[in-house]
């Protein structure tokens, strides 16, 4: 890969947010913890250095050999970046006496500096931070200062070395991406050729040259990086790509019948299996959110693994699996997020399937995946689709699950999410759907009193899923869909709307 820019991370919780920047640059790049530099970096046209949760002074700190990249390559240091080169090359990092987090202004730039292109004094920028460097490294030359760090950017003389105190990955750095471009395109000379439609040309070629005339595998799951993946290898091998779209009974209403006719119109080499009888019955009885999954993990992969049998010679396992997937498993700290995702993707299918994996999103971000959908003509309702959980309808059925229960709640959910895009309210929300609970309550229709079930909406805003808030949606959106609800849907008499924000809550109740 040409111009490409490597991101060495420290840990920083905003790592991920300067691979985003440098992406929206039309630029490249990759993440690689610290400690596990890549043995080539002949490939790389520039280093950034993250920020990280460490002080420079404590002795587990990150502390990376960077005599093949300083000097040698156009380096910028973010933050704790910043603070390393000064504090072992000769300068003084100290804790700061005031506090030094959020909103900032440039108070001075050097003149005629072209790091600051088309940035002036006053630019507003980020900082996060409890040691300051108090003086700079030998021959660094300061750049810029804040009101309260007065080496807020610098750079060392005779070389393309460049450090900041402050974030411009962030947004409220407000020209941050202005300040990436000076240093990655105007400094380091690194060009702007990372498109979608450039991706998907490399990509094609790479996978045909790599699978070459065998079989592949992949499971379709209806959603965005399962579709684009196996478009991206119908691109490059056609027919030789097998598609599987297992329905496990708990998709949403008419979900199954119509994604499929959908992947064949796309041309995919598509096979539905409707395994929803073998998935309910193993289910039935059981109401602890986790064995429910865990039976679900386990019937699919039985499932998948009788069908993959059925294609002869097959070689290769493709999976959606995307960026941040792939950074949060060799994180530089690990993290809690790495195993909060682990039951999310196909991934960790058992051994003895014996296929070689190929995973063509694994260098992508969720909206650049979309991107590259785009530009290969996929229907923006399928690229705009929420996401969906893997073990769907059964971890919004409370309690146990009947076939009654799935029926009664595919009704109900497909009022919400049709409401939603008949009001223009589904592309404002992140994800949607409709929880039944296990609780009965009293009403009262004609002269009758019912005893009938409650199923609460939930609908979120988030960017990842990690975090998430309630939407406030319009009170007549919510009047109307409630009373569709309960006239149309026999067996619901009540209808809540959840407004919890995650943490403390979570997306799902289960
Ligand atoms: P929570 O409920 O943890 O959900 O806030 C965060 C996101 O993850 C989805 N989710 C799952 N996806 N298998 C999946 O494939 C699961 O077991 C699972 N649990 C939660 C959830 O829909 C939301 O998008």
């Amino acid at each position: 890969m040409q111009n490409n820019v490597l991101i060495l991370d420290f840990g920083s919780q905003y790592t991920q947010l300067i691979a985003r920047r440098v992406r929206e640059l039309n630029i490249f790049c990759e993440i690689k913890p610290y400690n596990k530099p890549p043995e080539d970096l002949s490939i790389y046209n520039a280093v950034i250095l993250s920020g990280s949760p460490f002080s420079v002074r404590a002795e587990d700190a990150p502390h990376p050999d960077l005599s093949e990249i300083q000097g040698k390559k156009p380096l910028l240091a973010v933050c704790y970046g910043a603070q390393y080169l000064a504090h072992f090359k000769g300068g003084n990092v100290s804790p700061s006496n005031t506090r030094e987090y959020g909103r900032a202004n440039l108070s001075y730039i050097k003149s005629g500096e072209p790091f600051f292109n088309n940035i002036s004094e006053g630019s507003q920028v980020w900082m996060s931070h409890s040691d300051t460097i108090k003086a700079l490294p030998t021959n660094g030359i300061k750049l810029a200062s804040t009101n309260d760090v007065e080496n807020a950017a610098y750079k060392i003389e005779g070389e393309d070395t460049y450090a900041i105190q402050f974030h411009p990955e962030v947004y409220h750095s407000t020209d941050g991406k202005q300040l990436l471009e000076n240093f990655l395109v105007n400094i380091a000379g690194v060009t702007q050729t990372w498109t979608p439609d450039a991706f998907v040309d490399t990509t094609v070629d790479y996978l045909r040259e790599k699978i070459g005339d065998e079989k592949v595998i992949l499971g379709l799951s209806g959603g965005v990086d399962s579709s684009v993946a196996a478009m991206l290898l119908h691109k490059a091998i056609g027919k030789n790509l097998h598609c599987i779209f297992v329905n496990n009974g708990l998709l949403r209403k008419d979900e199954f019948p119509s994604v499929l006719k959908q992947y064949e119109g796309m041309g995919l080499n598509v096979k539905g299996v409707d395994a929803s009888a073998r998935f309910l019955d193993e289910l039935a009885g059981e109401s602890d959110p986790e064995k429910k999954r865990k039976i679900i993990g386990r019937v699919f992969i039985e499932v998948f693994d009788d069908e993959s049998h059925l294609v002869t010679n097959a070689k290769w396992l493709a999976q959606g699996t995307i960026y941040p997937d792939v950074i949060e498993s060799v994180s530089a700290t690990g993290g809690p997020s790495a195993t909060i995702k682990s039951h999310h993707n196909v991934g960790g299918l058992p051994d003895f399937m014996k296929l070689s994996v190929v995973e063509p999103l694994r260098m992508l971000f969720k909206d650049e995946v979309r991107r590259v959908g785009s530009s290969m003509g996929l229907d923006p309702l399928l690229l705009g689709r929420h996401p969906f959980p893997g073990p769907g309808l059964a971890i919004r059925i409370l309690g146990d699950i009947t076939r009654e229960k799935v029926a009664i709640l595919q009704e109900v959910d497909a009022i919400f999410i049709n409401g939603l895009k008949e009001a223009g309210l589904y592309d404002d929300v992140w994800q949607a759907g409709a929880m039944l609970l296990p609780v009965n309550s009293v009403g009262v229709m004609g002269d009758e009193r019912t005893y009938e079930k409650c199923v609460a909406l939930r609908a979120v805003e988030s960017t990842d899923g990690m975090t998430a808030d309630w939407v406030n949606l319009p009170y007549e959106f919510l009047q109307k869909t409630s009373n569709d609800i309960i006239n149309k849907v026999r067996g619901v008499n009540r209808v809540v709307y959840d407004i919890s924000s995650k943490p403390p809550a979570t997306i799902e109740w289960e």
